[in-house]
């Protein structure tokens, strides 16, 4: 294992920000994790797997890992379903496919979503009517302050909308996680109108699992860019969860605005809709952003400092705050 010193960390984040790390590391096994761990104990140190739900807006004094490990294997569950287990390294959306070309159903909806596997229940990853927790059996993990190995069944892992107990508690690194899939009878969600739309369009009647995720591909690159192209984490807000009584007072001065139920007393609401509406989408200042096809998405055409799209952001919830009295919640994790 290798210790890098003054290492940039251009190529470790999807914005591609420019911040150089005292020490960098990247780790393919539990047990460099470990050792690497005790050997720096007094250091700051961050834990970082792809690199696409960062912002980071310093240079680190300290260490910076890179979650390398490496693994995909499966097992039967029954006639019906597989397990399969993913160490935490590996590209979430090769797994993905690694799962399409084995007929294993499930995460097709998840497609496309960057990032590594071992970032998926952190922010409980969801897309067009999916989320991780509706596929999740179990994740291993360390705990950095025992450096001991646990286990968390996903009912203990807190799931909920872009949130889980990782979230909160950074002394948790996911080393590797279950999902139980199916591999016949597959149950497809296309129920979104993008979804139908399309469907339509290419004339499929009976939908298979492939299907899917083609059809979640095409639309997911007509609308968010590429970050190899340009910088992104997806989308940089939470869509907020609003009371029934506050949209109704909205209602009164934005009879348009989209909403979606989810509980008698409570609604979300797209977060790039009010962005929008205040006016910032494709809206550019120096080398930084809103993109022009997703008000959701931050972006970095160039040389933007961390900094910089962190108080551009910072405006960007002031403004919704004072024209719809909405607090937004940051999505990706500032550093
Ligand atoms: N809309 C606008 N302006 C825009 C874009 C969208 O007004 O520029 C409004 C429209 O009313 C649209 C609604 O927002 O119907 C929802 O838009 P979209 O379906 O694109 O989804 P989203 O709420 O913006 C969420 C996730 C995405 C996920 C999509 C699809 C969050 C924070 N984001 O976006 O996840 O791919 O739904 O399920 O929940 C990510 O987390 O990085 C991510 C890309």
């Amino acid at each position: 294992m290798k210790i890098y010193n003054n290492f940039s960390l251009i190529n470790h984040n999807s914005f591609g920000i420019e911040a150089i790390a005292e020490k960098f590391a990247s780790i393919s096994t539990v047990q460099e994790l470990k050792k690497i761990i005790i050997s720096n104990r007094n250091e700051e140190k961050i834990f970082i797997g792809g690199g696409s739900n960062i912002l980071i807006t310093r240079n680190i004094k300290g260490l910076v890992i890179n979650l390398n490990m490496k693994g995909i294997s499966s097992k039967k569950i029954d006639d019906n379903h597989t397990e399969v287990k993913i160490n935490s390294g590996e590209n979430w959306n090769d797994c993905v496919k690694w799962c399409l070309k084995n007929n294993l159903g499930g995460i097709e909806n998840l497609s496309l979503i960057p990032g590594n596997s071992g970032a998926a229940p952190i922010q409980n990853i969801g897309a067009y009517g999916v989320e991780l927790k509706d596929v999740f059996i179990s994740c291993s993990v360390l705990d950095i302050n025992t450096n001991k190995i646990l286990e968390f069944k996903n009912e203990e892992c807190q799931f909920e909308y872009r949130n889980s107990i990782f979230k909160q508690n950074k002394n948790y690194i996911v080393l590797s996680i279950k999902l139980k899939l199916t591999n016949s009878k597959h149950i497809l969600k296309i129920d979104y109108g993008s979804i139908q739309e399309r469907l339509l369009q290419l004339k499929i009647k009976h939908p298979n699992i492939s299907d899917v995720a083609k059809i979640i591909c095409q639309i997911r690159s007509e609308k968010l860019p590429d970050p190899k192209e340009i910088g992104n984490s997806g989308s940089f807000f939470k869509n907020p969860i609003i009371t029934n009584k506050h949209l109704k007072e909205l209602k009164l001065n934005f009879q348009d605005i989209p909403y979606y139920k989810l509980s008698e007393i409570k609604y979300k609401i797209p977060a790039a809709w009010l962005i929008e509406k205040a006016g910032f989408k494709g809206k550019r200042i120096k080398d930084y952003g809103v993109h022009e096809k997703q008000a959701l998405v931050i972006v970095n055409y160039g040389k933007a400092t961390g900094k910089q799209i962190l108080d551009f952001s910072i405006s960007i919830q002031k403004a919704i705050k004072f024209i719809f009295d909405i607090d937004l919640d940051r999505e990706v994790n500032v550093i």
